[in-house]
């Protein structure tokens, strides 16, 4: 996303106290100068945070301190379980946030043509997920300069598909996503379907370099080098590909049809609206502030999806996305979303690539 979508990121605030912390009761109304304080000096000991200046510092603990009044307008209106409070995103204003994190330029429509079609098989189980299968590669984290997300979501995506249909693991190269995409763009953001076309265009991908060490693996792959949080010329080599996609397909929006996907295919990607996440902690969302008409700008990949007991009032049903912000946020890298309600807009662009 970008500076087109700021205004929306910047109405909601100014509520008044009341949060939860990371495993605490929600605080009283009343927080003490004192007990910022010492919130503010858990949070930077918690993530590593240095500044540069006093005045840096100060700064950062009055965002960090609006944050929190944020985190609190949120909770009082969050209609699921999900706990908003401190994040490792708490002394960043939604500005920054925004220009850092989001994604998609809004020039990029899907292509008009479909693309592949997915068999639909019924009737799916009540819920589903793909990481107690050894289906979902690790979290990543796309750093804290290239847009790059839609990126992270397609690869994930075509990495899940090659485990499940092919029974052959990969860690495939985001970078070579990034730079290969539109003449070597891609930091200034995208859409999953970019990265499709992308890649059938290169014939595959290449295999990630994830550690040091040689530049060829056991099989002779030679890896694309590590993704880095910048853009490059492309730098694939002809013929070195480690994994092809047929082509991919623009699913309906339609939250049955995407859970029928995800059980009987696999992972598929989403772009959502995604605001609220800075303050995410745990739980399934469903706000009004996400309610699905704002304009989504986040692409992540829907892992799996579930049920909570019947009995619970509130947010029942839900879908297991995994994010592309390292494991250090959320529920280990993942969040939860309301299923049912279009929640965050999460049906309004479901795409998956096909591998078989
Ligand atoms: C903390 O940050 C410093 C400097 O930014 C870095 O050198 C160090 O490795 C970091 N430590 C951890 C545990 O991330
Ligand atoms: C993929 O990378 C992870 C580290 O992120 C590593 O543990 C795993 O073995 C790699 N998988 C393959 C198939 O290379």
């Amino acid at each position: 996303m970008g500076p087109a979508s700021l205004p929306a990121c910047l109405m909601v605030l100014w509520w008044g106290w009341v949060f939860a912390p990371p495993g605490q009761a929600i605080l009283p109304p009343d927080l003490s100068m004192t007990q910022l304080s010492q919130m503010f000096q858990e949070f930077m000991i918690q993530f590593n945070k240095t500044y540069q200046s006093q005045e840096e510092r100060h700064h950062r603990f009055s965002v960090f301190a609006q944050n929190l009044e944020m985190s609190r307008a949120l909770q009082a209106s969050e209609l699921g379980t999900a706990t908003y409070g401190v994040t490792k995103f708490s002394d960043l204003t939604e500005g920054e946030f925004a220009l850092m994190l989001g994604a998609s330029p809004r020039s990029s429509p899907p292509p008009r043509q479909k693309q592949g079609r997915i068999p639909r098989r019924g009737p799916r189980p009540h819920s589903c997920d793909w990481r107690k299968h050894g289906a979902i590669t690790a979290v990543k984290h796309q750093g804290s300069w290239c847009r790059s997300c839609w990126a992270f979501a397609a690869v994930s995506n075509i990495e899940a598909l090659w485990n499940i249909h092919r029974h052959a693991p990969r860690n495939l190269s985001v970078q070579e996503v990034v730079d290969c995409v539109r003449g070597g763009d891609g930091c200034k953001g995208g859409y999953t379907w970019d990265a499709f076309l992308a890649v059938m265009k290169q014939g595959g991908l290449m295999k990630d370099k994830v550690g040091p060490g040689d530049d060829v693996d056991d099989d002779g792959n030679t890896f694309y080098p590590a993704y880095d949080d910048g853009e490059h010329a492309c730098r694939s080599k002809k013929g070195a590909a480690a994994a092809q996609i047929l082509d991919f397909e623009i699913l309906p929006r339609d939250e049955e049809e995407i859970a029928n996907v995800v059980a009987s295919h696999g992972p598929v990607t989403a772009i959502i609206y995604w605001n609220p996440l800075q303050h995410y902690q745990n739980g399934i969302v469903k706000i009004k502030e996400c309610d699905g008409t704002a304009w989504p700008d986040h692409a992540v990949l829907i892992v799996g999806y579930g049920e909570e007991n019947p009995h619970r009032p509130g947010a029942k049903n839900y879908w297991i996305i995994q994010n592309s912000w390292g494991t250090n946020w959320g529920e280990k890298g993942y969040f939860r979303l309301h299923r049912g309600s279009n929640a965050c807009s999460i049906a309004k662009f479901p795409v998956t690539a096909r591998v078989t």
